[in-house]
Formats: C-alpha cells, structure tokens, sequence
C-alpha cells in the first residue's frame, strides 16, 4: 500500500496519474483533507482518507496499515510548518509505516537563506531519527513558479525582483513526479538522498532573455534592493510573514542556493528533463 500525504496538490495528483500507470488503485492510499477535491480519481480504486497535518488522530487513523509513505512537504511557514511535518513523522512511526519517501529542497542546509528549505531540514533528521527507510527527492525550484515571480510581466515589458544575478536549475512538477513514481515502485531506492534538479541553471537575466525571444519583444529584469521589494509586496497586501518567507527566497536564490545542477532526475526518469526553454514557450 502506498499512501500520499498533499494528494490532492499539484505535486500529488501528478504522482497519481504517474502511479495508476504502473499499479491498480487499489494499492493507493490518497490522504486529503477534502476528499472531495480529488473527485476527478473517482472511479480509479484509489482510497481516499481524509486527515489534517495538525490533527494527530486524523493521521493516526489515515496511517494505519501503510507500508509505504510518500510525505508532501506542507505549504505551511515557520513553526507552524514544522509541527504539521513533524506530526506526519510522528504518526507514521506510530503506524509502523516501513519507509517514507519525503520532498525535501535542493541541499538544505542550516545556513540556507530560504526558511522553506530550513523547515525541510529539521523533517528530514527527524525521519532519520525514526528508524524508518526513507528516500529524499531534494527538488529545486518548480519551472511552474515562474509566473508568480513575474506578475504580468509579458504585458508590461519587465518584471522586478531581488535575486541579482543567481541561478536556478529549474525542474518541472511533472518530472518530479515521475522520479517520485519510480522510487516508489522501484527497487533500490531505501536510504538514498537525490538531489532533483533540471539539466541545466538559468538567472532571471537568462529567463528575461528566453522570454524577450519568444514573445518578439523586450522583457527586462530589474533588479531591486531586498528591502524596496519587501516594501512593494507589503504595500500589496502581503502579509509580513509571507513577504520575510518571499525574501528568503530571493535571498537564497541570490547566493546560488538553487544553481547546482545534476543528473539524477534524468537517470530516475530515464530520459531528458523537460527544458526551461520548452516550458517558457508552453
Ligand atoms: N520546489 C518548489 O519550487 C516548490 C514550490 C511550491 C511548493 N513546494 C513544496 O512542494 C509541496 C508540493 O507542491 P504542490 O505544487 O503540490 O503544492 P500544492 O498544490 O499547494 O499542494 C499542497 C498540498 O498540501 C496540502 N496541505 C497543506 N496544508 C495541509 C494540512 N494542514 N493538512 C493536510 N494537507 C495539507 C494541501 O491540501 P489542501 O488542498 O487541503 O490545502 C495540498 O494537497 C508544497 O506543499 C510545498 O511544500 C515546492
């Protein structure tokens, strides 16, 4: 039995489509906090279970009987983050689950600049703590967040953001979620850590240029101090947490903290990554 925590996300509804290819619903476990919004795997065999990462009964409850886990990093910040990841590992050593998978950040690292990343790190000791077998995919940034980081940007002719000149190894959610499908139904995966990255790293000024080409006009990336761009996003609406939380972000990929580049994805998906270039065009 394979049970996915986040399974109504982005990340967890393309590790279904992936997983149904490869076994029958019926060794599915999907854990939702609404099953209603996975209404679309129906008639697949999947099991829906309904818990909360902040509801320790509800995830007992969800865990029972799983021998596989694959546990989606929370969209929760800070300390509030942490608690829900931590009561998912909690529960799941409960439960006596043999192995969990966990989507982690690129090489997260005490000194990282992103919190998100931090919050992963403190899961991953504690999985290793569990005793449990355990396989981290330790992704980089989703090409799919580029269009938050640009706003309207094709209509406006540039977009503004603090992340200098760093790079990132873009990876796409799908090919992720492939990986994860291939570790969850492959041998050879316990107690590995891979680091999950695109072929390749591209800085804002790259992406600007991919994208000038394409729409057959100039896009311009400007570059602007942390501070004024957490001035702008507050006088948006931003909340402060949210806006720190951003910041880290560009911080981070500012200090080429997502730049490193590998092959592993390429090697679990067993062909090329998609490129950054064929996403921009999409
Ligand atoms: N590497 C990157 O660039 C990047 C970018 C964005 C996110 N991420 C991380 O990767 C994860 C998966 O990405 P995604 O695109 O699939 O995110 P997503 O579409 O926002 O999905 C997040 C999932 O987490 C679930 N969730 C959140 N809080 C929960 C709680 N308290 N109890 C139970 N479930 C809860 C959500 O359920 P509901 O629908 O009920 O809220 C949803 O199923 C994210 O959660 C985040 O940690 C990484």
């Amino acid at each position: 039995m394979i049970a996915i925590t986040g399974a109504n996300g982005h990340l967890g509804k393309a590790t279904i489509k992936c997983l149904l290819k490869k076994t029958g619903g019926e060794n599915i476990i999907a854990i939702v906090r609404e099953p209603s919004k996975l209404s679309e795997f129906e008639d697949t065999g999947i099991t829906m279970r309904k818990a909360d990462y902040e509801d320790m009964d509800s995830l007992n409850e969800a865990l029972k009987g799983v021998d596989t886990l694959l546990q989606i990093s929370t969209t929760s910040m800070g300390e509030r983050g942490i608690g829900q990841e931590l009561n998912v590992v909690e529960a799941a050593k409960r439960q006596g689950v043999g192995y969990i998978v966990y989507t982690s950040g690129l090489k997260p690292d005490n000194e990282a600049h992103f919190l998100a990343v931090q919050q992963c790190l403190r899961t991953e000791e504690a999985i290793l703590n569990s005793g449990m077998s355990h396989t981290f995919l330790r992704n980089s940034l989703y090409m799919e967040t580029i269009p938050l980081f640009m706003g309207n940007a094709i209509e406006e002719g540039g977009f503004y953001l603090s992340a200098g000149k760093g790079k990132v190894s873009f990876v796409s959610r799908e090919d992720i979620a492939e990986a994860l499908c291939t570790v969850l139904t492959g041998d050879g995966h316990r107690n590995k850590i891979y680091e999950i990255t695109g072929s390749d790293s591209f800085s804002f000024d790259d992406i600007a240029a991919l994208l000038s080409e394409n729409q057959g006009k100039r896009i311009a990336y400007v570059d602007v101090p942390g501070e004024v761009l957490k001035e702008e996003l507050l006088k948006s609406g931003m909340p402060e947490e949210e806006s720190g939380w951003f910041l880290s972000l560009t911080e981070s990929i500012k200090h080429n903290e997502f730049a490193h580049v590998e092959d592993t994805l390429e090697r679990l998906i067993q062909r090329k990554p998609q490129t950054l270039q064929e996403y921009l065009k999409r």
